[in-house]
């Protein structure tokens, strides 16, 4: 099996200043400290991402944004470009998260230019993806995962792809507090690796790091992250709470 480093990412949202997110940051950092064989990335809001920096500054923790805007500058009032990004610090960022495509009609195509946006400054483009619950009660689930990652990942060469990473995000898991079950979650992570081993190239295929997220929690991670195709998580609500997101990081202890 292929050497995965796990991830877990802590998906902030809209929540905390930057005051409180640098203090979160702080808190988590001596929490974590030494924890090794597993990666940490925390997604605080745009406004709290310097701050949080500052904090992090000679921890392993990388930092990672929530969304960002393709285009590398211009009149487009209110968006952020992955410059900006990659100055503020961040080493990673979330595309294509379900609310954006939900609340905010983010589309296949934005994504597809988010995505090539991100690879092209720098930032390792964590690629959301995942079906509702009418979609997997119709039997729709694959189908809609595989026009998601083929749109998504539409028109790129291989080499693009190296620093992908996959997370599959149920939106009816999504702060319901319903998890997949690590056999949901399994059966999607393994069918999604073959489609993009298919598809792109087998090694790197075996090589991408596909995160499971939807109410991931201390009382769950562990059966999760013992499933061979869950390579981390990325979290929501109990990212938030240092103690709580650390126990999630320890899930090997
Ligand atoms: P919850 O962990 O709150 O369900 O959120 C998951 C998520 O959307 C992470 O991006």
């Amino acid at each position: 099996m292929a050497n995965r480093l796990p991830l877990i990412a802590g998906n902030w949202k809209m929540h905390m200043t930057g005051a409180e997110a640098a203090q979160a940051a702080k808190r988590l950092k001596e929490l974590v400290a030494g924890v090794a064989g597993v990666e940490v990335m925390i997604a605080p809001p745009f406004t709290a991402l310097y701050q949080t920096a500052a904090e992090l500054s000679g921890s392993a923790i990388a930092l990672g944004a929530q969304n960002m805007h393709w285009e590398s500058k211009g009149a487009f009032t209110g968006e952020i470009a992955p410059a900006m990004l990659k100055a503020a610090g961040c080493r990673y960022v979330i595309i294509g998260h379900s609310e954006r495509r939900q609340l905010f009609g983010e589309t296949d195509q934005n994504i597809n230019k988010k995505i090539r946006a991100a690879i092209a400054a720098g930032l390792q483009p964590v690629f959301c993806i995942g079906e509702t619950e009418s979609e997997r009660e119709s039997g729709q689930t694959f189908s809609v995962l595989d026009k998601q990652t083929r749109k998504g990942l539409e028109g790129f060469v291989l080499q693009d792809l190296k620093s992908l990473v996959v997370a599959y995000e149920p939106v009816w898991a999504i702060g319901t507090g319903k998890t997949a079950t690590k056999e949901q979650a399994q059966e999607v992570h393994a069918h999604v690796r073959r489609q993009l081993a298919e598809r792109v190239d087998p090694d790197f295929a075996r090589h991408l790091r596909i995160l499971y997220g939807g109410s991931v929690k201390p009382s769950n991670i562990r059966e999760l992250m013992a499933m061979p195709d869950v390579d981390g998580a990325l979290v929501g609500g109990a990212s938030l709470d240092p103690q709580t997101f650390s126990q999630l990081v320890h899930y090997q202890s």
